[in-house]
């Protein structure tokens, strides 16, 4: 039987921004998402758009550049498995103890740079024995022996060895995944995954897709992937976000986002993916312009300069309604303004 679908992580109104010379860079304008227990959220949306800044944000890791100056972002694991009421990760103390159980522990993130996430001066096997320690209370031997089967799981040959191995000596797609290794350690409820196959050769990034669906399935697992591939969002997903400029503009369960997407910058997305016997010699269409940056945020809706169905005198003046068109689905986009509650 289908558990209902309950909230696992809700972040609401959430800005974050980092100052720099040339001015305040809002990277995420007002996110509202949640991820439920058990399923996949996938993140889409062009580079810069505020992707890996809602992720980093999630576990306070944008603080030292930045900081988070609106909004909540609503931890409901402890209620959901019965040892505590919800809370907001915002108002945790940055050094205390219950930030610090939630990274590695509640949540596994795989980072974008795996270089930046690794120690350089410590084994693999340190930093995995490690983390498996402090959130599994397994002893050393029980981590270490813990820790070679999971480095085997993620595909790492002569994993006795290679637990020995310092950084430097792993090529990128092997840390890549002993990363992935490191996150799914604890057997975290969430897993926040940012884009954390794009280094791998197709074959590896099929075995960690499925090793991360059998844990899902076993551990009811929550997954956040953040992802280019809208093949893997097919695959993957069963809600999906997309973003552009630091919001979602639309939200949807996969199906329904695929077969009739609403917001004109996801139809755009969508149209730039070739389609297996349809797409072959034609040329796609590309979205015209590019992001822009976050400095210059375009007057109105900030797709407006970029959008085909774009209304004069209105889109670029005002900014648009958040559609809700029940059913998980919303859309950003004053073409719907009629349909469903505006909000
Ligand atoms: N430390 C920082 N200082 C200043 N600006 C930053 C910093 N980190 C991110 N940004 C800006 O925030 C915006 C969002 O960046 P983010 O990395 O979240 O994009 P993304 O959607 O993850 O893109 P990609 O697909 O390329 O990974 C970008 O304009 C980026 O330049
Ligand atoms: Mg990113």
């Amino acid at each position: 039987m289908e558990r209902p679908l309950q909230p696992l992580l809700e972040i609401s109104g959430l800005h974050t921004g980092f100052d720099t010379y040339d001015g305040r860079v809002r990277a995420v304008d007002g996110v509202d998402l949640a991820v439920h227990a058990g399923r996949t959220l996938c993140v889409v949306g062009e580079s810069g758009c505020g992707k890996s800044v809602t992720a980093r944000s999630i576990l306070r890791l944008v603080e030292d550049a930045g900081s988070i100056d609106a909004g909540a972002i609503t931890w409901h694991g402890d209620a959901n498995d019965g040892t505590g009421e919800p809370f907001d990760i915002l108002s945790l103390d940055p050094r205390g103890k219950r930030l610090q159980r939630l990274r590695g522990g509640d949540i596994g993130m795989i980072f974008q740079e795996p270089a930046a996430s690794l120690l350089p001066l410590r084994t693999i096997g340190a930093q995995l024995v490690e983390t498996l320690r402090i959130h599994t209370g397994l002893d050393k031997k029980a981590a270490r022996a813990r820790a070679v089967e999971l480095l085997d799981a993620v595909g790492i040959p002569d994993p006795k060895r290679r637990i020995d191995a310092y950084p430097f000596q792993l090529s990128g797609g092997m840390c890549q995944r002993a990363m992935i290794a490191i996150a799914l350690c604890a057997n975290p409820s969430l897993l926040i995954a940012d884009e954390p196959t794009t280094a791998l050769d197709v074959t590896t990034q099929a075995r960690i897709l499925d090793l991360i669906r059998s844990l899902q399935a076993e551990h009811h697992m929550a997954v956040m992937f953040i992802t280019h591939d809208l093949g893997v969002v097919a695959e993957l997903a069963d809600e999906v976000a997309v973003m552009y400029l630091g919001r979602v503009v639309e939200r949807a369960p996969v199906d329904e986002l695929f077969a009739d997407p609403k917001h004109p910058y996801t139809k755009a997305l969508l149209a730039s993916v070739p389609v297996l016997g349809r797409d072959r010699g034609r040329d796609l269409p590309t979205i015209p312009g590019a992001v822009p940056s976050p400095l210059h945020r375009p007057s109105g809706c900030s797709f407006h300069p970029r959008c085909a169905a774009a209304v004069a005198g209105r889109c670029d003046t005002d900014a648009p309604p958040e559609v809700d068109f029940g059913g998980g689905r919303t859309a950003e986009c004053v073409l719907y303004e009629t349909e469903g509650a505006s909000t």
